[in-house]
């Protein structure tokens, strides 16, 4: 049996009717969009996952939730490693604080810098400064008279604005859409975030050497090209790392400058090169590219929302990129492409020893090869697995069902055989979300709970009155 999702060729060049979106037609799943092919949930999985709202900067309404969460403590508080709340956003950063004007001489500096929000502490009866957002360019040297200053969020920094004296006190530093080249060591740093420009058609290259010598504890990056496509070998040096959070990456080879750390417990890197249909006009063997499972599915916007100007393609968005030709991948269409993705076998991932890893997110990325059977033994700790849209073959290892699980998503792949009880058995706990679906060559039976009524959908799997 052809895979279902092997059909679904990208043709170039052919105008789609009733669409617009550069003449690359956008295809689909059999019977999407439906709620049918989605994983199945259990209970609430990702109100749990507290890691991904505390790096995206949460809202008052997030914020309140990571409260309860964790207020309640033990398992509803899975922040995957993260113990330090105020080194991860400058959100954070404000719901810990104090609201009102900071005193004199900090907003006589921050007046001076056209702030955007500032965060504030209450420190020996005055109100500081200790987190600022500048829109403008950055002045290092005023920054540092701000002495409580813990974390900085810069736009657009150019190289020669990063070159003065780091405030001392500076912990978490947020780059958004910098320069190339716009990277320098600021000694003290534990956080560091870089959020590249995704509104134009080559993004930015880092030159990730520039980092070796920080002992951070988190890293998170997006839209970005890391230069060399993989970690340096001097990230080595960086024993205390305990979040690594790059996708969108354009990383093509292992991480092997991770090996053997033992203080990792989340790393996430999946789809490392997604783009907007117009953008896959521009890859030079884009027949080796795909939809990506979102967008097969319909389980993002519709394409109509795109607009487009001309035969140069300049197609843009009317959401959130409104102003940009190169719009945003996340809100509609993207097509993934093996040229800058993992396409390699997942094996090289086990063979890192990360024993303490707690979630691994690597999907949309061309991975290949198996899921070793010892993978249980060698990630003892996982809780969260995301591999689905890849090229995995081969059975599911009945060691994952040794595991304890909030998400386990392994949809859109090759992989075959019967479905080891231990694993179906992984959905009488209290949350999960299990994702087994579009897998044609699986078997065996499944329980009838939620809509696996009539056993998995797009596999051999049956249902069935017990394990
Ligand atoms: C951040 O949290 C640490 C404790 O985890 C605390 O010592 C430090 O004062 C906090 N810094 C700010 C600026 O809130
Ligand atoms: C690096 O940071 C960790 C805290 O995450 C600290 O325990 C360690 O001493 C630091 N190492 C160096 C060399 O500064
Ligand atoms: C394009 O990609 C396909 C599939 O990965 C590969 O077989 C082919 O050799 C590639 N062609 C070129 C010119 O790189």
């Amino acid at each position: 049996m052809a895979h279902p999702l092997a059909q679904l060729l990208v043709i170039l060049g052919v105008p789609q009717s009733g669409g617009s979106s550069c003449g690359v037609t956008i295809p689909r799943a059999p019977g999407a969009p439906s709620a049918l092919l989605e994983p199945l949930r259990v209970g609430e999985p990702d109100d749990l996952d507290l890691e991904d709202m505390l790096f995206s900067d949460p809202e008052p309404r997030d914020w309140e939730n990571i409260l309860r969460r964790c207020s309640q403590g033990g398992e509803s508080c899975r922040t995957f490693g993260i113990e330090e709340w105020n080194l991860t956003s400058f959100n954070v950063l404000r719901h810990q604080g104090v609201t009102g004007k900071p005193c004199a001489e900090d907003f006589a500096v921050v007046q001076r810098m056209c702030g955007g929000p500032v965060a504030c502490r209450e420190i020996d009866g005055k109100r500081r400064v200790v987190g600022f957002s500048g829109e403008g360019r950055p002045d290092l040297n005023a920054l540092s008279q701000l002495p409580h200053l813990f974390a900085l969020e810069l736009h657009g920094p150019r190289r020669e604005d990063l070159q003065g004296q780091w405030p001392q006190s500076l912990r978490v530093l947020r780059l958004v859409a910098p320069h190339t080249g716009a990277l320098t060591l600021a000694p003290t740093l534990r956080s560091l975030q870089i959020h590249g420009r995704q509104d134009n058609l080559r993004w930015t290259k880092i030159d990730f050497a520039a980092l070796c010598g920080l002992n951070l504890t988190y890293f998170v990056a997006f839209a970005i090209e890391v230069a060399g496509g993989t970690l340096p070998d001097c990230w080595a040096g960086m024993k205390h790392l305990r979040n690594f959070y790059c996708s969108n990456c354009m990383m093509r080879l292992p991480p092997t400058a991770l090996r053997g750390l033992h203080s990792l417990r989340s790393f996430v890197a999946f789809r490392q090169w997604e783009m907007i249909p117009c953008a896959l006009r521009h890859v030079a063997n884009a027949s080796a590219c795909k939809a990506s499972w979102e967008t097969q599915h319909e389980t993002k916007a519709p394409c109509h929302v795109i607009a487009i100007s001309g035969p140069s393609c300049q197609g843009h968005w009317s959401g959130d990129a409104a102003n940009s030709d190169w719009g945003d991948f996340q809100e509609g269409p993207s097509f993934l492409c093996p040229e800058f993705s993992f396409s390699f076998p997942f094996e090289e991932f086990l063979k890192l020893d990360w024993p303490n890893i707690q979630k691994v997110w690597l999907d949309g990325n061309f991975l290949t090869g198996r899921i070793p059977e010892n993978i249980g033994d060698l990630w003892p700790k996982l809780e969260s697995l995301d591999l689905y849209d890849n090229n995995l073959e081969g059975p599911v290892p009945a060691s994952l069902g040794s595991l304890p699980f909030l998400k386990l998503q392994l949809h859109g792949n090759r992989l075959e055989g019967r479905v080891p009880e231990p694993v179906m058995r992984l959905l009488d706990r209290e949350h999960i979300q299990l994702g087994l679906q579009e897998n044609p060559l699986l078997e065996g039976c499944a329980p009838q709970v939620g809509h696996w009524t009539n056993g998995i959908p797009g596999t051999r799997v049956r249902p069935c009155d017990e394990l």
